[in-house]
């Protein structure tokens, strides 16, 4: 089996989810299940055998250790961390101690489990480890897109935090040989995210005839990738991806926020029209996230070269699929925007003049 941490949050859940629609192989899925982890993503496994669910916080290490010695997987994938910028703002503590504390915790329980293994098993062992384009910092417009060698420069506790986590990852197979893979994705969207994050924040207020809040002048560029081509490219890394090496992974979608914001609401307007007026009726410009990184770009060709993968959506497809998908399930999000998520959304936008 493999064992994937983090597996009741959005990409994860999609990992387990399209993984275990095309695979046998049966899945070990850790999880602590903080704000952003929600069973009811995973309720399509509940009698599914194949699928294990153990709750569990990855700096415990002799959680850690137990399950490692119980389900002898033969890789582990790394998605759980705190993933939200504006929550890494208001409050770091969280980040460097899951981020930070939590994956030095689990590569020395990784490390143990992968010394004692036979030989042919841990010459077969992988540790994959899920990360962030946020790592390289902030690009200007005319600036090449990030590549895998570009410098690390992160910029907000969330990103330091990955880029901490990704320099113990390095470290641990430079110095124990452990078998490791990195990714460094860009903005993922489609089903089951958090309403925190643009995509989702936007669909739910729109339908709610709540203000669409835009950061700044909504000028900011991000590189969107639909969260089922991040999970191919995860399968393929796995898979093939050579050991030590790092790989870039986008959508080749470089879009300004203010964009996709508009997008959002002519395909509401066309899916869901309102009585009167548009969606876009409901933007408003709020204060600046502070540091807020002005544009992310990636150059995903090394893992297209390599090993042959290619996003399948489009922006403009995922994008409807997305929209679509909220609006069919209306019940998942209202179940995730809890007593939690309101006292949230009070504490990030309340004081946003
Ligand atoms: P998410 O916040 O939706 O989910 C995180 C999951 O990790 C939750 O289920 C949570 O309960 C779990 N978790 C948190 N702390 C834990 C702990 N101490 N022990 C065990 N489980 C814990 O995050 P996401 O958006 O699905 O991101 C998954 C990974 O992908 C993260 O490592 C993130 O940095 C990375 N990433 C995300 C994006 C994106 O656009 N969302 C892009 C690139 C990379
Ligand atoms: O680049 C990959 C990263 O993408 C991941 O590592 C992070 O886990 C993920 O959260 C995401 O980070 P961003 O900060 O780019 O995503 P977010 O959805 O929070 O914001 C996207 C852009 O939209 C960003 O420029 C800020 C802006 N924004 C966001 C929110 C929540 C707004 O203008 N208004 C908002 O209300």
């Amino acid at each position: 089996m493999i064992l994937v941490t983090g597996g009741a949050g959005f990409i994860g859940a999609n990992f387990v989810l399209d993984w275990l629609a095309g695979s046998a192989e049966p899945i070990l899925n850790v999880d602590k299940l903080t704000y952003a982890g929600n069973l009811g993503t995973l309720k399509s496994l509940k009698d599914d055998a194949r699928h294990v669910f153990v709750r569990a916080d990855i700096c415990d290490r002799a959680a850690m250790d137990a399950l490692l010695a119980q389900h002898k997987p033969r890789a582990v994938l790394h998605f759980a961390a705190e993933s939200h910028v504006d929550r890494s703002i208001h409050g770091p503590a969280d980040f460097v101690q899951t981020n930070v504390v939590g994956t030095f915790t689990l590569l020395e329980a990784t490390r143990m489990y992968w010394s004692a293994l036979p030989e042919a098993e841990k010459q077969a062992f992988r540790f994959l480890h899920v990360s962030t384009d946020e790592v390289f910092g902030s690009l200007s417009a005319t600036d090449p897109q990030f590549s895998e060698t570009t410098p690390y420069a992160p910029n907000s506790p969330y990103s330091a935090t990955k880029a901490g986590s990704d320099h113990l990852v390095r470290a641990y197979h430079h110095t124990y040989g452990l078998p490791v893979l990195t990714t460094n994705c860009s903005n993922n969207y489609g089903p089951y995210q958090f309403p925190e994050k643009l995509i989702p924040l936007m669909i739910a207020n729109a339908l709610a005839g709540k203000p669409l809040p835009v950061y700044g002048d909504g000028q900011n560029v991000r590189d969107w990738l639909y969260v089922g081509d991040h999970c191919s490219a995860i399968r393929e890394v796995l898979a093939r991806g050579a050991l030590g090496e790092t790989y870039n992974v986008g959508g080749w979608n470089e879009k300004k926020n203010l964009e996709v914001v508009h997008t959002l609401c002519d395909l509401l307007d066309r899916a869901k029209p309102k009585s009167s007026g548009s969606y876009r009726d409901q933007i408003t410009y709020v204060t600046d996230r502070p540091g807020h990184d002005r544009r992310y770009a990636i150059d995903a060709r090394k893992l297209e070269r390599e090993l042959g993968w290619k996003p399948a959506e489009t922006f403009e497809t995922g994008l409807a699929k997305t929209v679509q998908w909220y609006l069919d399930n209306q019940a998942w999000a209202d179940e995730v925007a809890s007593g939690e998520y309101r006292k949230w959304v009070e504490t990030n936008y309340a004081q946003r003049a």
